[in-house]
């Protein structure tokens, strides 16, 4: 099956850049949300990103209005009804997830592929309350999507290798390197980046040296770009609290236990850089 047009369920900051990233590659694209008001700020985001695009000479004029044209903005789920494959970036809450399966399944072709972007949640669980769990797969973007260029395409133990071949095709079609990797809580990124941030947490926490030489060491030390804390600050600590719960509950490892200090961040309202305190502080 070619992928021709694409659903995108949910246009918050992932949805709305998948959504670009699509129309960009040539798709026809039908993006969700769940009112007008969330819709229009969602579509306002990608073109204001695709004006900045043109004022930097990266973008022509007409290239960003071809691109507009190929996107279709609804808050009705029935407009997915003739999409070929739909991505599924909705809130990262199981519940909404599930209801949005068994909500696609009844109104799409029996050819249509379900993708989730969930970063934690168990794909299997979305997959099985649909008719046809051999047509769903993750496909995980990253953050932003026009920039980041890897998609973790995750199989469960029911996706069929032609899912998983389509899902590999279309995220390699807008520009992307994949990986292939089962179902399991974190898929390789956060498998191994969560444990990685929750660590620094602890070890700012035992005092074993400031937050600023802990993230100096990693950034030269290891040459990442930025440091552990710096990054769970961009991440939002709510987010990655999220992520490492959700990933705790699954596998009960404890190495993604997360420490208090993380906990009381979050409960004081202390989210990082969209709260302008974290870590560190922020103009906001
Ligand atoms: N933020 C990240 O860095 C990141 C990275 C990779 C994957 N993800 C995953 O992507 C998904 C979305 O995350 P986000 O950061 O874009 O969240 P977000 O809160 O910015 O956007 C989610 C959007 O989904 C909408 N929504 C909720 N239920 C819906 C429904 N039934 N129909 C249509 N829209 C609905 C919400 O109104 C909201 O605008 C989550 O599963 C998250 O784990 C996030």
């Amino acid at each position: 099956m070619k992928v021709r047009k694409v659903g995108v369920v949910g246009c918050g900051l992932m949805g709305s850049g998948i959504t670009q990233v699509c129309a960009q590659s040539g798709y026809r694209v039908v993006v969700s949300e769940t009112n007008d008001e969330f819709l229009n700020k969602g579509l306002a985001s990608i073109r204001s990103t695709l004006t900045e695009d043109v004022a930097r000479g990266k973008l022509s004029p007409q290239g960003k209005d071809s691109i507009l044209v190929r996107i279709k903005g609804t808050t009705n789920t029935r407009d997915f009804s003739d999409c070929d494959l739909i991505i599924e970036a909705a809130s990262e809450n199981m519940d909404f997830k599930k209801k949005i399966f068994v909500e696609l399944d009844r109104i799409c072709r029996e050819d249509t592929i379900l993708a989730t972007n969930t970063s934690s949640l168990s794909v299997i669980d979305m997959a099985m309350v649909t008719t046809k769990p051999d047509k769903v797969l993750g496909l995980h973007f990253f953050n932003p999507v026009r920039v980041m260029s890897l998609v973790e395409v995750v199989r469960t133990i029911v996706t069929s290798d032609e899912t998983v071949e389509i899902g590999k095709t279309f995220s390699e079609s807008l520009g992307k390197s994949v990986v292939i990797v089962k179902d399991t809580p974190g898929f390789i990124v956060n498998s191994l980046l969560i444990p990685f941030l929750l660590n620094a947490i602890c070890m700012l926490e035992a005092d074993i040296a400031s937050k600023e030489d802990i993230d100096t060491a990693i950034n030269l030390g290891l040459n990442h770009p930025m440091g552990p804390l710096m990054l769970s600050d961009l991440m939002g600590l709510d987010t990655l609290l999220l992520v490492a719960d959700a990933q705790y509950e699954q596998s009960k490892d404890p190495k993604y236990w997360a420490p208090p200090l993380l906990r009381k961040m979050v409960t004081a309202g202390w989210l990082g850089r969209k709260t302008g305190k974290g870590f560190y502080e922020y103009a906001l």
